[in-house]
């Protein structure tokens, strides 16, 4: 069996890492291909290099653009490299738009090359959110859908899939993270950016919704300058951020490039709290025990609240600082969703091989 794996950007590399080496496991052929969505080494090299991910087979090298010149150059890429593959199946991840474009490349090739969707069922039923389109789309096309919690199931059941193409595998990000977690606890990380386990705020900001109007963003960024006169805060800006922040430098938050996963990993397990828009980190600080205020109005990754350390707080500035007083004086307890126990990847690999 010989499986194309898709990788595009930062949150794509340590779910394809997992579900590579549990193919490669069990004897089945992998062709890596890399879109190129995210490029800065930063958001992309330093991932492949921390995890030890293969370089890519096939970069397409597509780099940034609007939603129709990304999926579109992404299409346009990757259909030869596709054809002349012949692969038994696509394996995409997440909900980036490249996933979106591949999934369309593979179900519209002649015969159709079936999709196999790890993240799939995650809804946030927030329409205006690009990644909402992606993943519809994306399960709708997909032949093997491999769902990390029992809500991603719900909501497919009632999207009328069906029942043999859905497996409730667990989440890769956790496999990932419970491997790398020793080796990201070792790091002097924490002296590096002056702080103290227990004793810092840990920010990430990276949505549209967030971060693109400057109306919205200031009065987020006000509340932020006023839990770090309390506590410090230490935010890595992703590089859609970074023009939005120009200036923010005074309002005393440690603004720093976009980290390395282990680096940015040590961060989280070690932070009093952490404050973000990001998917993957409302996760993994779930797995950590970490409080996480997501300053959203809705979350595709609902089992993160229910049974983890999540809460949405939403960006009024009001309700920023009343949850993190509320969190540092009164912190959730540490759960564990089912299934998120560092063997996803083996299930899947199980389910495509089956
Ligand atoms: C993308 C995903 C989002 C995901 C995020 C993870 C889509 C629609 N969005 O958002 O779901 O949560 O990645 O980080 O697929 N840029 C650089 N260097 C890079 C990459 C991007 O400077 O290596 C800058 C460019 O100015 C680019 C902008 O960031 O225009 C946005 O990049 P893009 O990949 O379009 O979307 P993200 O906001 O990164
Ligand atoms: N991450 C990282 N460095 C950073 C910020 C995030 O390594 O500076 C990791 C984080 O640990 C998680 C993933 O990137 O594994 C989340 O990606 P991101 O927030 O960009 O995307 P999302 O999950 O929101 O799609």
């Amino acid at each position: 069996m010989r499986f194309v794996c898709v990788a595009a950007a930062r949150p794509n590399f340590m779910k394809i890492k997992p579900v590579l080496d549990a193919l490669e496991a069990r004897g089945a052929e992998t062709v890596l291909v890399h879109t190129g969505q995210h490029y800065d080494p930063g958001m992309s090299d330093i991932f492949f290099e921390e995890l030890g991910i293969r370089r890519p087979d096939i970069s397409l090298g597509i780099g940034s653009g609007t939603h129709a010149e990304q999926t579109g150059r992404v299409m346009t890429a990757f259909e030869p490299v596709l054809r002349d593959l012949a692969a038994d199946a696509v394996v995409v991840v997440g909900d980036v738009n490249s996933t979106l474009a591949c999934t369309l490349v593979a179900a519209k090739s002649a015969p159709p090359i079936p999709v196999a969707h790890v993240e799939a069922g995650l809804r946030s039923r927030d329409w205006t959110m690009p990644e909402e389109v992606n993943r519809v789309v994306t399960d709708r096309l997909s032949r093997w859908l491999l769902v990390p919690s029992p809500d991603g199931v719900e909501n497919l059941l009632a999207e009328g899939a069906e029942r043999d193409r859905i497996h409730l595998v667990g989440n890769v990000m956790v496999d990932t993270l419970l491997a790398n977690l020793d080796r990201a606890r070792a790091r002097p990380t924490l002296e590096d950016h002056g702080v103290e386990s227990g004793a810092y705020g840990l920010v990430t900001l990276h949505r549209p919704a967030t971060v693109d109007d400057p109306s919205v963003l200031r009065p987020i960024l006000s509340a932020l300058a006023d839990v770090a006169d309390r506590l410090p805060l230490v935010f890595p800006v992703h590089p859609r951020t970074r023009a939005s922040l120009a200036g923010a430098a005074h309002l005393g938050i440690r603004l720093v490039d976009p980290l390395g996963y282990l680096d940015f990993v040590a961060l989280q397990a070690g932070a009093r709290v952490v404050l973000t828009d990001s998917g993957g980190v409302q996760e993994e600080t779930t797995i950590l025990g970490v409080p996480c205020l997501t300053l959203r109005d809705n979350t595709e990754r609902p089992i993160t609240i229910t049974e983890g350390t999540n809460q949405l707080v939403g960006r009024d500035p009001a309700a920023i600082r009343r949850a993190v007083a509320e969190v540092l004086a009164s912190p959730p307890a540490k759960r564990h969703p089912a299934l998120w126990d560092g063997h996803a990847g083996a299930r899947i690999a199980d389910a495509l091989l089956a």
